[in-house]
Parts: structure tokens; C-alpha cells; sequence
């Protein structure tokens, strides 16, 4: 039998029509400026998106496009500058290197992302902040498709700071109540552990990362992987899952838009503190 697909999509518009009525009733629509270094084509198409999700929601979103020999210190007074006049900022990640320490220039209030090291050491705390949006979309998407993780096996493939450590660290927060466990690279056994998994979640950036054979049947498959191909998107889970997995998201249409609502939402959540 085929999985059930999580539509994310359709979440994703509740999200963003329960975030467009909070902000009709306030007084001036939040501002969130989106910092692009360069001509990534992953960041401009992700840009995108964020921007038209932001025009549905009514955010006023300007996109701050500045060139591959933008220096430290331009970019950091730029977030300054922009600190003390909009509710969110976001710098389109992949960084230059030799650019990422200004990140931490962003107020933790503004930081929309999630990303910064006073916010995601309040998640480490259990305390309230902003979260990072994919692992935040991610754990929407169980409650609103039907999926408490409450007290379920869920285990992650993938390890990066910006969607495995903190979406197990919310996952296994007091009233969250998952038993998380993290697998990745070096993991040994892989099969062994999927295989047990209630919630599986996979992270990694590589199609086919999971197959058929490593998923129990009847699990929730969540793939968080967008890998250009020639056939098109495809995600880290290969297609046989389908034939196993109780429930799966796709790619596109799953996970994706939930990154942009929870952008959106975290972004409003601000506007309405400030
Ligand atoms: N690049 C890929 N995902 C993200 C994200 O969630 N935020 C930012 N800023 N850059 C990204």
C-alpha cells in the first residue's frame, strides 16, 4: 500500500491565512529584511518563495542583494542599521566563510532564523526564543497532520546546526516528550537504527539516504533533503519508501513550505513584542 502524503503545502497556507489576520489587526505590517551575499541559485529561488509568502501574509519584506566582495564589516553595519528598524533579519545561508561571525551582529530579538547562539542556547535552556524554522516547521507538521510525537521512537539522520541538533533538542523538550535519537555519518549500523524509528526524519542532503529496507513499516517519514536532479527535486529519501512508510512528506510540497511559514510566523511573533 502507498503512503499517506503530508501534504505540507496545505499546512503551510493555514499557517500563513492564521498569521495574515493577526496582522491585519496591527498597526503597521512587520518588516523583515532578507540579506543575500552573491548569485547563489538555491538562495535566490528560496528568496523567492519567502517573498511571496511574505506579500500573502502582508510582510513587508525587503531584500538587501549585496556582491561576493562584500566585507565583514559592511555587512555587519548593515545588520546594524537594520537592528533598530525592522522586526526580523535574515541572512540567506550558504555564507562566505570569511563573513559568518557577522551573523551574531543580529539582535537575538530579530533573529528570525533561529540561528544565533543566544537563541539556540535558550533551546539547549528549554526556554522560550525564537526557533529555527525548518526544525519548528517540521515539528507543526507532525501536530497538524495528527502526528503527537508524544512519547514516539523519532530518529534523525543528519547532525547540522541548522535542522538536526535543534530539531532534536525540540523534539525531546519537556512537553514535547519524543525519545530522539540522532544518527549521522559516522553512525554505524544506520539500517538497524531507522528501522526502529515510529517518527523517521532525514537530513542529510544526498538522495536515496534512506531506502525501503531501513524504514518499519507503517512509519512517519519526514524528508527534509531538496537535491537538484536531472529528473527534478528530489528529496534524501529514494521512492520505494512510499511502499512502506504509513505517512511520508513529499519533495517539493512537505517540508519546504513550512520552513517559509515559520519564518513568517517567528517574524510576526516579533513585530508583535516590539
Ligand atoms: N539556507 C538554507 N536554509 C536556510 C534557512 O532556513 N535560513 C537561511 N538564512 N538560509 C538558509
Amino acid at each position: 500500500m502507498s503512503a499517506r502524503l503530508i501534504d505540507g503545502k496545505k499546512i503551510a497556507e493555514e499557517i500563513e491565512n492564521e498569521l495574515k489576520a493577526k496582522v491585519s489587526k496591527m498597526d503597521t505590517p512587520p518588516k523583515l529584511s532578507v540579506i543575500q551575499v552573491g548569485d547563489d541559485p538555491a538562495s535566490t529561488s528560496y528568496i523567492k518563495a519567502k517573498s511571496s509568502a511574505a506579500k500573502r501574509v502582508g510582510i513587508e519584506l525587503t531584500h538587501h542583494h549585496l556582491s561576493t566582495d562584500t566585507t565583514e564589516s559592511g555587512l555587519s553595519s548593515l545588520i546594524g542599521r537594520l537592528n533598530s528598524s525592522v522586526d526580523g533579519i535574515i541572512v540567506q545561508l550558504p555564507l562566505p566563510k570569511r563573513l559568518e561571525s557577522a551573523l551574531n551582529e543580529i539582535e537575538p530579538e530579530n533573529d528570525v532564523d533561529g540561528f544565533h547562539p543566544a537563541n539556540l542556547g535558550r533551546l539547549v535552556q528549554g526556554k522560550s526564543g525564537m526557533k529555527p524554522c525548518t526544525p519548528a516547521g517540521i515539528v507543526e507538521l507532525l501536530y497538524r497532520s495528527g502526528n503527537d510525537p508524544k512519547g514516539k521512537n523519532v530518529v534523525i539522520v543528519g547532525r547540522s546546526t541548522i535542522v538536526g541538533k535543534p530539531l532534536s533538542l525540540i523534539l525531546s523538550q519537556k512537553g514535547v516528550d519524543a525519545t530522539v535519537t540522532l544518527c549521522h555519518s559516522r553512525t554505524s549500523n544506520l539500517q538497524s537504527f531507522c528501522k526502529e524509528a515510529d517518527v523517521l526524519i532525514v537530513a542529510v542532503g544526498s538522495p536515496d539516504t534512506v531506502t525501503a529496507a531501513m524504514v518499519k513499516p507503517g512509519a512517519i517519514v519526514v524528508d527534509v533533503g531538496v537535491n537538484p536532479t536531472d529528473s527534478g527535486l528530489v528529496g534524501d529519501v529514494s521512492s520505494d519508501v512510499k511502499e512502506i512508510a504509513g505517512q511520508l512528506t513529499p519533495v517539493p510540497g512537505g517540508v519546504g513550505p513550512m520552513t517559509v511559514a515559520m519564518l513568517m510566523s517567528n517574524t510576526v511573533d516579533s513585530a508583535s513584542k516590539n
